[in-house]
């Protein structure tokens, strides 16, 4: 079969997409597969047909290519492709739907308010500065657009800059951290990653440019606590629809109880990123790694 790999886009993630999708390409290629780079930013999907592509691998990040969007499309073109289907990909790719239903369904996960673009008052600004809080975007990645809010001030300039990006802005009670990930595989989770930022969060540059943050692999949490968290995860996972392969990342706070923050369906697949680290812990190396993602597409 001939595989296209999906990389790129339009999101504001485009950059880390390049990379991810390019090293699942050299992965794949190194498994014996015929497999080719696709942009869709480039050409239309339609394309896939014409070129003979009977398979996709979607290395796309953020709108447009993790959201539903692509999924929906290659279902219309009927060509079988990696990871989660259309609702598990929107649901993910939205934070505040995804925290509303873990809410109901008794998954933790930090307490939030929801600001529609313009309607941050001095009154709701007052109300939500009773300590620090996490600011942003809905549905963005890589940490794209958020920042820490300590005063109102702070509060309206982190919420008009996630306005810029999204319609709706997701304001969370900060948590201390540590941040922890659970990467998703064939439905099972792999061991799980603590990251350790010497600087403010596990920020766009903590992710893709700093050399000073460490990956603890083991992470560090006594077993019994490691299991919880995985079991936590998967369910997490299960909870927006997703499927497949993926990732859940979650923080410590500081009660010393986990919190979920988001569910990434098309997770990073760069030299830096997690999934393959905590593949290479089980001793999956990367090849076999989009080998086996691939092998699920359907
Ligand atoms: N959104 C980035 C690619 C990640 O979750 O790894
Ligand atoms: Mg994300």
């Amino acid at each position: 079969s001939k595989v296209a790999v999906l990389l790129g886009g339009h999101s504001a993630e485009r950059e880390i997409s390049l990379l991810s999708g390019q090293a699942v390409l050299r992965g794949l290629l190194a498994g014996g597969i015929d497999a080719h780079a696709f942009d869709p930013a480039e050409r239309p999907l339609e394309d896939l047909h014409r070129d003979g592509f009977d398979k996709v691998f979607i290395a796309l990040h953020g709108r447009g290519g993790e959201d539903g969007t692509v999924q929906g499309a290659l279902e219309w073109l009927q060509i079988p492709y990696t990871g989660s289907r259309v609702l598990g990909s929107a649901l993910a790719m939205d934070k505040v739907r995804t925290k509303q239903i873990w809410q109901s369904l008794g998954l933790p996960t930090a307490d939030f308010w929801i600001i529609h673009k313009g309607l941050l008052d001095d009154q709701l600004a007052a109300d939500i500065m009773t300590g620090p809080v996490m600011v942003k975007p809905s549905r963005e990645g890589s940490s794209i657009g958020m920042k820490k809010a300590s005063t109102v001030q702070e509060l309206k300039d982190a919420v008009a800059e996630a306005e810029a990006l999204d319609d709706v802005v997701l304001v969370e009670r900060w948590i201390s951290g540590p941040e922890f990930t659970v990467g998703i595989l064939d439905g099972q989770p792999l061991p799980v990653i603590q990251m350790k930022t010497p600087n403010g969060f596990y920020d766009y540059d903590a992710k893709y440019k700093s050399n000073t943050t460490q990956y603890l692999i083991p992470c560090g949490l006594p077993a019994d606590q490691e299991e919880a968290l995985k079991a936590m995860a998967l369910k997490a996972f299960d909870a927006v629809g997703a499927e497949g392969w993926g990732r859940v990342d979650a923080m410590l706070d500081e009660h010393g109880q986990f919190q979920l923050l988001e569910v990434n369906t098309v997770p990073g697949m760069t030299e830096k990123s997690l999934v393959p680290k905590a593949a290479a812990a089980t001793g999956l190396d990367f090849s076999t790694l989009v080998c086996r993602i691939l092998a699920a597409a359907r």
